[in-house]
């Protein structure tokens, strides 16, 4: 479980704090969604979580598998894919493992397994710059899974992307959830996507960040969940509470 309890931050330099009074949790397999206007600190929250960045107050606490401060348990997956050109798909995905010394072997099996179920098979020899923007952004999370690591941290993931390659990888990172149970935060600022990703999602006010509203969203896993009525209530909810944020 991670426990974020009442983080607050100011960089130095700035007047007023950027995030305050921020407090929730993850349970080990569970999903959150954030959401928020722009400069709120979700970014930086991010950064917080992944042990980037010191909170000016407040601790993040973590028990059982989860220990996101401790390098190699988090992963991050940003929105410019974050992706060496000058590598292939193999050696972007088997990074993390090279540094930690896995052996040649077992890399190779995870990066095989990994490219099947990102649904790149057959695409390990190839550079980022002969790829689509769905195929890098999905290099980009097969490179975070590589480490196993205990939570994906997602800062705006699939932005960028067109909107049919965008819900398809939606579907695929909700899918893997339902097969692994990973934990991940997915910051974003499309309100369907937090209710198509996340079993909470909290809204941040703008500056300072402070928490406004969790929506729970207990049906966000079932089948055809976008065609369901509890997820258009769920978006309901989510656009009440941003109207009072912004
Ligand atoms: N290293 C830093 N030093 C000083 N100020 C910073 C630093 N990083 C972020 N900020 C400020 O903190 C505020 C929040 O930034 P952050 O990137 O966390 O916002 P965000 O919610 O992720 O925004 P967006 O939705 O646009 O990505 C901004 O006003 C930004 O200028
Ligand atoms: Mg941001």
């Amino acid at each position: 479980m991670i426990s974020v309890q009442s983080i607050c931050k100011t960089f130095s330099g700035q007047d007023g704090p950027v995030l305050e009074n921020i407090t929730f949790q993850i349970d080990d397999g569970q999903t959150l969604s954030i959401i928020g206007p722009s400069g709120c600190g979700k970014t930086t929250l991010l950064y917080i979580l992944a042990g980037l960045i010191q909170p000016t107050s407040g601790q993040t606490t973590m028990t059982g598998p989860v220990h996101v401060n401790k390098i190699g348990q988090s992963a991050f997956v940003l929105q410019d894919f974050g992706l060496f050109p000058w590598k292939t798909v193999t050696q972007n995905i088997e990074l993390g493992l090279k540094l930690k010394r896995v052996p040649p072997a077992i890399r190779k099996e995870t990066v095989n397994r990994l490219l099947t179920d990102m649904g790149l098979p057959g695409m390990g020899a190839r550079y980022p710059s002969q790829l689509s923007g769905g195929q890098k952004q999905r290099v980009a999370i097969a490179r975070a899974l590589a480490t196993d690591p205990d939570i994906l941290l997602m800062d705006e993931p699939f932005s960028s992307l067109d909107a049919m390659t965008r819900e398809h990888l939606q579907n695929l990172m909700r899918d893997m959830w339902i097969k692994n149970r990973i934990s991940y935060l997915i910051v974003t600022h499309s309100v369907e996507e937090a209710v198509f990703m996340g079993r909470r999602i909290l809204i941040l006010t703008g500056r300072p960040g402070r928490i406004n509203a969790v929506v729970d969203n207990p049906n966000f896993a079932a089948p055809d969940f976008r065609l369901q009525p509890e997820f258009f209530e769920s978006q309901k909810q989510v656009r009440l509470a941003l109207e009072k944020s912004v």
